[in-house]
């Protein structure tokens, strides 16, 4: 299910930035919590990212020169937000949530914006070869996936669709940048998948954590 944002400035110019954003809210930070408490495994973390950590997770991103970003696990718009403020007009934002609730904050927070391009779509990242085909994403294209999901301990379905996924969609320079609530723990989990990985420690976030920051995905 695709739900385009807003528009571009026909002749490509940067456009001043009219997007219809609405706030993070406390309401959004409790449905979270609750969530977490219903299916831990799921959500993986118990409250959204810090702005700190929003900010590590797309400190790789050229956002000058990419032209496709890819947001995994979007959560309620923590990273999304920090995207969006970041982006360049010409950029296209592609953005993956797969609870119904979570999508639908995201909706109010996001969608309908002018000025800038978000595309949510509410899906599985098991699929996500068909999600990003469905949505005319070409071989090789995708400049930086910025993941929220806690991938190495996601099930096998799912890793292997957004490894494989990687590998078709990612320039060969693509940034993979996925946060972590256990400091470096999963390091050799990224090193057995990427040909470069760097991690980046985030102390300012509940709890603290930190961003893998990997390139060069191995064939799976
Ligand atoms: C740790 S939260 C991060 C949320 C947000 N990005 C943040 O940083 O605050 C992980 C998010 O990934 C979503 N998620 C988990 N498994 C998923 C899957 N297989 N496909 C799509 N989203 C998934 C969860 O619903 C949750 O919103």
């Amino acid at each position: 299910m695709a739900d385009g944002g807003g528009g571009m400035a026909t002749d490509g110019a940067p456009q001043e930035d009219m997007t219809s954003q609405r706030p993070a809210s406390l309401s959004h930070h409790f449905l979270f919590m609750r969530k977490f408490f219903k299916h831990r495994r799921k959500i993986a973390s118990i409250w959204p990212s810090s702005r700190f950590m929003a900010r590590a997770c797309i400190s790789q991103v050229n956002f000058s020169q990419a032209k496709l970003v890819v947001e995994l696990g979007a959560g309620t718009g923590a990273i999304t937000q920090a995207v969006l403020a970041s982006l360049n007009p010409r950029t296209r934002f592609i953005s993956i949530e797969r609870d119904a609730d979570f999508f639908q904050v995201l909706q109010e927070r996001f969608a309908g914006g002018v000025g800038r391009q978000i595309e949510l779509l509410h899906g599985d990242v098991s699929h996500l070869t068909d999600l990003l085909r469905g949505c005319g994403v070409q071989d090789g294209s995708v400049d930086a996936f910025i993941s929220g999901l806690g991938t190495p301990s996601l099930p096998p379905a799912a890793r292997s669709g957004i490894l494989t996924a990687l590998q078709w969609a990612a320039k060969p320079e693509c940034v993979f940048s996925n946060i972590t609530e256990i400091p470096l723990y999963y390091l050799p989990f990224y090193r057995r998948h990427f040909g470069s990985v760097r991690f980046e420690f985030v102390p300012l976030n509940i709890p603290p954590g930190g961003v893998y920051h990997c390139r060069h995905a191995i064939r799976v």
